[in-house]
């Protein structure tokens, strides 16, 4: 019997499972793969170099599934901001209409899609924020707890508070994000309100990954303790895999004085970070990944991964109805 929730009914998927936006990894095979695996793929709009090519990307990705999958903007603070309302009319004009919006001040792009009919994501990291997309209109809302891969917020609060806050606060449906790698994780989001879950590291480590087999097999090797915060004294904080070069940075971070940006910025380039899924030499630079590095053990396809989150989500879910035993067999047995 499969999950229905107010997500898989929106989106018109089988399994409540999200692949939220990817920077150098969401690309059209890894998202296919998700649609075609009962989920919703996402693209990350910016991993493309300009809007054009992001029309070529979904372009790609309706070639490979039929089914919809979504298009990630990302609003980073920026001193040359990207493009953002050309990707964004790129994909409404290539016929996307579901979007994940993730970042600063998203109102100006969630009243151009929601003035075009699409279904917006979008994620925030508290509640604050998350009321104010909720004024503003989005469709539902994808809580990153502070567990995630990238940008958790300031706030430090673990995804089993923040969204049994969401369930006190918010009336749209959300979904839980950051943390989520299992069907445990997804029969735990459902107990806490949740229509379905969001997912990015647990991804990055699937056959359909574009990312180099030996940073799959470093995830597998990982625990959950090989994460670490940078930017921690900037106040943008990211979460991001523990190796020399997020090291040193903390390093620098903590030194008397601390740093400013300007002085971290060779190490933390965007450039390098690409570089590490290229060559598959995870000390190469930054990449973001979860504290869900612990929990993943093998590299599955999309469709085996999604498949087995719904049988072992199912039968969390019917497990725990059989606790659920008449008043007359507990005095019996007493
Ligand atoms: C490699 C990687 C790159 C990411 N890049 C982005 C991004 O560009 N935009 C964004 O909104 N979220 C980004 N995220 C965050 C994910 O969309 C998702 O919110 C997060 O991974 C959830 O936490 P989890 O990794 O514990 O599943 C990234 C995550 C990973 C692992």
């Amino acid at each position: 019997m499969p999950l229905v929730t107010p997500l898989t009914k929106l989106l018109g998927i089988r399994v409540p499972v999200v692949q939220g936006g990817m920077q150098w990894v969401g690309l059209p095979k890894l998202v296919a793969a998700v649609s075609n695996a009962g989920g919703l793929g996402i693209l990350t709009a910016l991993t493309q170099p300009d809007p054009h090519a992001l029309r070529a990307a979904i372009r790609e990705t309706r070639t490979l599934t039929p089914h919809n999958f979504g298009v990630n903007i990302t609003l980073l603070p920026s001193i040359n901001p990207p493009d953002y309302e050309g990707y964004a009319r790129a994909a409404l004009e290539e016929g996307v209409r579901i979007f994940e919006t993730a970042g600063n001040n998203p109102a100006p792009l969630v009243k151009l899609f929601k003035s075009q009919g699409c279904i917006v994501i979008h994620k925030c990291t508290n509640i604050r924020h998350a009321k104010a997309g909720e004024r503003m209109g989005v469709d539902v809302l994808s809580i990153d707890g502070f567990e995630c891969a990238g940008h958790p917020g300031e706030d430090d609060i673990g995804g089993l508070v923040l969204l049994a806050r969401a369930a006190q606060e918010l009336k749209i449906p959300y979904i839980a994000s950051g943390g989520i790698a299992d069907g445990r994780g997804l029969a735990a989001a459902l107990a806490l309100g949740a229509a379905g879950v969001n997912m990015g590291t647990r991804f990055v480590c699937t056959v359909e990954s574009p990312v180099h087999q030996n940073i799959k097999d470093k995830i597998v090797a990982s625990t959950e303790r090989d994460t670490i915060h940078i930017f921690r004294t900037l106040h943008n904080t990211a979460r991001v895999f523990r190796n020399k070069v997020s090291e040193e940075v903390v390093a620098l971070e903590r030194r008397p004085g601390g740093a400013k940006f300007e002085e971290l910025r060779e190490l933390v380039s965007g450039q390098r970070g690409r570089k590490v899924y290229e060559l598959g030499d995870p000390d190469y630079g930054i990449w973001s990944a979860g504290v869900t590095v612990g929990l993943i053990k093998d590299c599955p396809t999309c469709a085996e991964l999604l498949s087995r989150m719904e049988s072992d989500a199912e039968r969390i879910i019917e497990g725990m109805a059989r606790m659920r035993v008449r008043e007359e067999d507990v005095k019996a047995k007493l």
